[in-house]
């Protein structure tokens, strides 16, 4: 006889007693036994298994798991403080979930008070297993204070949980709805500081961000009295950035490393790991970090640095030429899933919206820079492209806070997104406003390129 899955079901077939004398037969070999008790699958009514308790003190962990996962299947009563106690011994900490998992399916309140102490557990998977099988008493008061009262608890899986549970829905509606935003956004360029323009934008208003925002003092368009302040000032950027998107969209920023070189050669220069250093104040504005996505240039694109080494091969002195630049996927916190956003459009929406054609299939996109002699610091288009094609739908609302030439607006244009764009810079900002000349970038629809103070007025408007 092949001991295979067909066979263990068709041995069940002829009830317990097969199955008890086709297990005899194994010669206590545990993974023979194992696999035998992962093939029976559900049970019929009559079935009693009180015999699988035998196996929940195996030594090999395998067996025991699998006992316990289907004395969940069983229909327990006397046999709870057994599995208490079986809690309390067992050292694995995944056969302590699927423990809880077993009492948890027994949807019985006999156990409450067992699984109300396992909230105190260390383990925080064992504290949200514990936590999916109170769920079901959702209703019972004392139950749900218990719950209730993890709301702070020191674990974000389990806050999350708790806050999904209890309290996403005395949230407001966001206004206006999920797929919809304020006209007098839409296709819009601002002259001005982006912390200032976004006082005037409403909260809920932008389906995307992605933005390259100013590389510290690496470039001279903007100046930072120093490194702490640069990166508060971003904090800053990124909460109201935060504020004003719609729940659980998408932002993208563009950063890499950098080097302000040295000011003589009894210096040294200094590097700046923006990427690494902005994430933590992201994701303390409210941000959920998803992916980092690798943009890889060619060798021949970069400014040599190894060229010394090259020739010196002394340790120490190894300088990689720097061929990456980071590009950090975060998500505004929320308790919905992905699903919930897709399912805000029509159906023609998301149809229209599929990407079709070929994609990015892994975290390194490999892209060429591009360079223009209207800015020093551009997007490729098809960078820019791929960010809206994979983050956003058709109809969208998109928003680079550090416009620059303007190349996130050009690309959401060509597909079919709206835009909104802040530039600090006055000849960027009049560099876009040159391209509105016909067959030029922002000719079309009719954008507007507005100073601060008439945004302002615009805004006001609209409220
Ligand atoms: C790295 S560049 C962005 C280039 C852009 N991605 C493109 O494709 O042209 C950063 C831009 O942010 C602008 N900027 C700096 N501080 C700003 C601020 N406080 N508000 C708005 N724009 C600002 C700079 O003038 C610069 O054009």
């Amino acid at each position: 006889m092949e001991l295979t899955k067909e066979y263990v079901e068709k041995t069940k077939k002829n009830g317990e007693n097969a199955i008890l004398s086709l297990i005899s037969k194994m010669d206590r070999d545990s993974s023979k036994i194992t696999f035998i008790l992962d093939s029976l699958g559900s049970f019929p009514k009559d079935f009693k298994g009180d015999w699988l308790f035998n196996y929940t003190k195996s030594t090999n962990h395998k067996l025991r798991m699998s006992a316990i996962r289907n004395i969940g299947k069983l229909k327990l009563n006397g046999e709870f403080p057994l599995l208490y106690e079986l809690f309390e011994t067992e050292p694995k900490t995944e056969i302590k979930r699927e423990i809880i998992s077993s009492i948890g399916r027994q949807r019985n309140l006999q156990s409450k008070d067992f699984i109300i102490q396992i909230l105190k557990d260390n383990d925080p998977k064992i504290v949200c297993q514990a936590i999916r099988a109170l769920l079901v008493f959702k209703d019972n008061k004392e139950i749900a204070e218990k719950l209730k009262k993890l709301r702070r608890h020191r674990n974000e899986m389990v806050q999350s949980i708790i806050e999904k549970e209890f309290y996403s829905g005395l949230k407001k509606q966001s206004k206006p709805h999920h797929t919809q935003t304020y006209n007098f956004l839409k296709d819009t360029v601002v002259h001005g500081d982006v912390r200032d323009v976004l006082k005037a934008v409403p909260e809920d208003s932008i389906h995307l961000t992605f933005t390259s925002p100013p590389y510290y003092n690496a470039r001279d368009y903007s100046i930072y009295s120093c490194y702490q302040d640069y990166l508060e000032f971003l904090d800053e950027v990124f909460k109201e950035v935060h504020r004003v998107t719609k729940e659980g969209r998408f932002l993208l920023i563009n950063t890499s490393p950098i080097i302000i070189p040295r000011i003589s050669r009894q210096h040294s220069s200094r590097r700046y790991p923006i990427p690494f250093d902005l994430h933590s104040y992201i994701v303390n504005a409210g941000w959920e970090y998803l992916d980092d996505i690798i943009w890889l240039k060619p060798e021949t694109s970069v400014k040599n640095r190894v060229g010394g080494f090259q020739q010196h091969r002394k340790p120490l002195g190894y300088k990689p030429n720097t061929v990456t630049e980071m590009i950090m996927v975060y998500r505004k916190k929320t308790t919905k899933l992905l699903d919930w956003n897709i399912r805000q459009y029509p159906k023609e929406i998301v149809e229209k919206s599929k990407v079709s054609n070929r994609f990015e299939t892994t975290n390194v996109w490999k892209i060429d820079p591009v360079y223009s002699k209207n800015h020093t610091a551009v997007f490729p288009i098809k960078l820019c492209k791929k960010v809206i094609e994979y983050y956003s739908f058709e109809g969208d609302l998109v928003f680079d806070p550090f416009g620059g030439s303007g190349t996130f607006g050009r690309a959401a244009k060509a597909l079919n997104r709206r835009f909104f764009l802040t530039e600090l810079n006055d000849a960027y900002f009049e560099y876009m406003k040159s391209e509105k000349k016909p067959k030029l970038l922002f000719n079309e629809l009719e954008t507007k390129f507005l100073e601060l103070q008439e945004f302002k007025k615009f805004a006001n408007d609209t409220n």
